[in-house]
């Protein structure tokens, strides 16, 4: 089952499943809406009659300095997509990945590790995620397995188009670019394919993500700088 707010934008990709012989289904939700997120598990079970895998990549990100915010009203809405969705999700597929020992894969960032700069509220939301997921592990892990995928910078999808500025609108297509750092989009959906292949609990894309709790630990101020020159390079 696909699903994003825009069902049409998914139809090419269902027709295109359906082509290797595989069945897809697409179902316009938006993970903000607690009743349209129980609906899209509930068309799941009618048509598939099991959930083995639930994969939460719904996000929204930002980026714009704190004290440049002219409308406060993004925190909450990117506590709305990328936390509160993934809480939406969840909770009613529950009782069907119980089931199965499914698996919860949910695309989290390296800013669950570390806040960066001009993405206050897009941190928080990742942060905030790590705290929920590693909480409902402790009360869910011997009947569900969990895959957290954190990467860092990814080029090719619409995230940083979409993120939004100091009122709330979309940055579009202006600065700031990616730069060699970036991992590709094919490199980062090979990676977590394998990653639920191999039934994984954790998966850093690239692998380097993995150091930054070391890193914070051992030599903040290095890591600090090493951030700030990567977000000048990103804005040059
Ligand atoms: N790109 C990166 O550098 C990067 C790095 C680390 C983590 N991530 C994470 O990777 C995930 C995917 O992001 P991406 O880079 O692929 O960006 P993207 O191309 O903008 O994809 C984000 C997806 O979220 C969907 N979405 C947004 N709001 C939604 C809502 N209210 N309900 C349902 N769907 C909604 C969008 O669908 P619509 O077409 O409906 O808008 C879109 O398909 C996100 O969780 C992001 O935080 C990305």
């Amino acid at each position: 089952m696909l699903a994003a707010r825009d069902g049409n934008a998914l139809e090419e990709l269902a027709r295109q499943i359906g082509e290797r012989g595989a069945t897809a289904l697409v179902q316009p939700t938006d993970v903000t809406d607690e009743s349209q997120c129980r609906t899209l598990i509930t068309r799941t079970i009618e048509r598939f009659k099991r959930l083995d895998y639930l994969v939460l990549n719904a996000g929204l990100s930002m980026w714009v300095r704190f004290d440049q915010v002219t409308d406060l009203n993004i925190f909450r809405r990117l506590m709305d997509v990328n936390y509160i969705g993934v809480v939406n999700c969840i909770h009613p597929a529950l009782p069907y990945l119980k089931g199965v020992c499914g698996t919860i894969v949910t695309i989290s960032s390296a800013q669950a590790l570390i806040g960066i700069s001009k993405h206050t509220g897009y941190s928080a939301t990742k942060h905030a995620l790590r705290g929920f997921l590693e909480a409902l592990e402790v009360e869910m892990g011997d009947q569900i397995r969990f895959l957290t995928v954190m990467p860092g910078w990814v080029s090719g999808t619409k995230l940083r188009a979409n993120a939004l500025r100091a009122d709330g609108t979309p940055l579009g297509t202006s600065k700031p670019r990616h730069t060699h750092e970036a991992v590709s989009l094919e490199e980062c959906s090979t990676r977590i394919v394998r990653a639920m292949q191999e039934g994984a609990s954790a998966v850093y894309i690239p692998r380097k993500i993995r150091a930054i709790p070391w890193l914070k630990l051992l030599v903040p101020g290095w890591l600090r700088a090493k951030i700030k020159r990567s977000m000048a390079q990103q804005e040059k």
